[in-house]
């Protein structure tokens, strides 16, 4: 099989197709064509890295045939032959990219065969070049569907509370012998989700994705909160307070803004541990056009040098139970409800994250002798 690299040569004149084959058959597999409409039927049905032709052809002129094979065949390099009356167009078109070299009729082989090796060396440059961008596209949005990918396991793994009520149901219909078989494959299927959330956290990092932002109110969001805690036995609900000084609207994600309040109050729970007079309160008070929510406990507090490093994904101090993908997933939420997020922290005394996001309405301010406290 021959190893000798394709070009095609463009001339309407029989003799200088004859003269050019001749010079060129020993290093190149040369094809030619007499007419631009040709050529351009040839690119179609083979991939030819190099094409030389002349100027002045009466169907079109080479450089208009390069500029139709350049829109086509973007990687094909082009090399024009011209005498000196063209040189001004083909200056143009040189300068216009529609040709990579110009040289001057009568050329001679030497010149050529330099001039037609290094098209075919730009033309490899450039076709490796939009293989391996071709290649980074692939990597980036495969390392955005990871990012997403973490981002739900991660959400999972804090929805799957749903033992405790699965043994509630069991509780009560003991009895119910069709009942139990249903709770039964509830139980599997949970565990099922368990391990692959798991699974899934372990493979991959976090990234932001677009919410779909509704107006949503903060005291509902709290309460909701509130409720679900009930159900989830990882933390003890008395120690959940919820003070309610308004009841602002916000341009914000219902779940998500969820998902951000029960990272924070795991967080939390984690930081009180051992501590017997440990709480944790969920505060919402609103100030000129914002709205304040924040998570504050009375744990063990963030040391000074790990303070900025907390936001960053898998940065634990937790070992095998922490992911460190808690913190990188709110941050993530809170500013794509155009919020902010600040964590302020004492050592030995508690933490607090202060969440502030734009008010959309008027907020209905609570009674101020009478603030909702409510313990879950
Ligand atoms: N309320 C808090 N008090 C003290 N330290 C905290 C608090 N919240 C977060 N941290 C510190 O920030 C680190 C990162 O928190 P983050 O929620 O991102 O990860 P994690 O809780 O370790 O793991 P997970 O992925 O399960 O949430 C924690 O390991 C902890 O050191
Ligand atoms: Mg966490």
């Amino acid at each position: 099989m021959s190893t000798k690299r394709d070009i095609l040569y463009v001339d309407d004149e029989r003799s200088n197709l004859i003269v050019f084959e001749a010079i060129f058959e020993d290093d190149f597999e040369v094809h030619l064509a007499d007419s631009a409409a040709e050529a351009l039927v040839l690119l179609d049905e083979m991939p030819i890295p190099v094409v030389i032709a002349d100027q002045r052809m009466p169907d079109m002129t080479g450089v208009e045939m390069f500029s139709l094979i350049r829109r086509k065949h973007p990687h094909i390099q082009r090399v024009i032959l011209s005498g000196y009356s063209e040189s001004d167009a083909i200056i143009d078109a040189i300068n216009q990219g529609q040709v990579f070299q110009f040289v001057r009729k009568p050329w001679h082989r030497p010149e050529l065969l330099t001039v037609i090796r290094r098209a075919m060396d730009a033309h490899d440059y450039a076709l490796q070049n939009t293989r391996m961008m071709e290649r980074l596209l692939v990597a980036e949005q495969c390392s955005l569907l990871g990012k997403a990918t973490g981002q739900i396991a991660h959400e999972m793994g804090n929805l799957l509370n749903l033992l405790p009520l699965i043994e509630v149901i069991e509780d009560e219909y003991a009895h119910d012998e069709r009942l139990l078989q249903l709770s039964s494959l509830a139980r599997s299927t949970h565990e099922r989700l368990d391990r692959l959330v798991d699974e899934m956290k372990s493979l991959i990092r976090l990234e932001p994705r677009q919410l779909e932002l509704r107006l949503v109110s903060l005291a509902d969001v709290v309460r909701e909160l509130l409720s679900f805690l009930r159900f989830d036995r990882s933390i003890p609900s008395s120690l959940v307070l919820a003070d309610l000084r308004c009841d602002p609207l916000v341009l914000g994600n219902k779940m998500k803004l969820h998902q951000v309040l029960l990272n924070l109050v795991k967080n939390a729970f984690d930081a009180i541990e051992g501590r017997p007079d440990g709480r944790i309160v969920v505060h919402l008070t609103c100030e000129a056009g914002q709205a304040f929510l924040s998570v504050a406990d009375n744990g063990c507090g963030v040391p000074e040098e790990i303070r900025e490093r907390i936001w960053e994904p898998f940065f634990s101090t937790k070992g095998d139970r922490g992911n460190g993908l808690g913190l990188d997933l709110v941050k993530h939420l809170v500013l794509a409800q155009h919020g902010q997020i600040e964590c302020q922290s004492t050592v030995g005394e508690g933490t607090q994250f202060l969440i502030s996001l734009p008010l959309v309405a008027d907020p209905y301010v609570m009674p101020e002798a009478n603030p909702l406290i409510a313990k879950c």
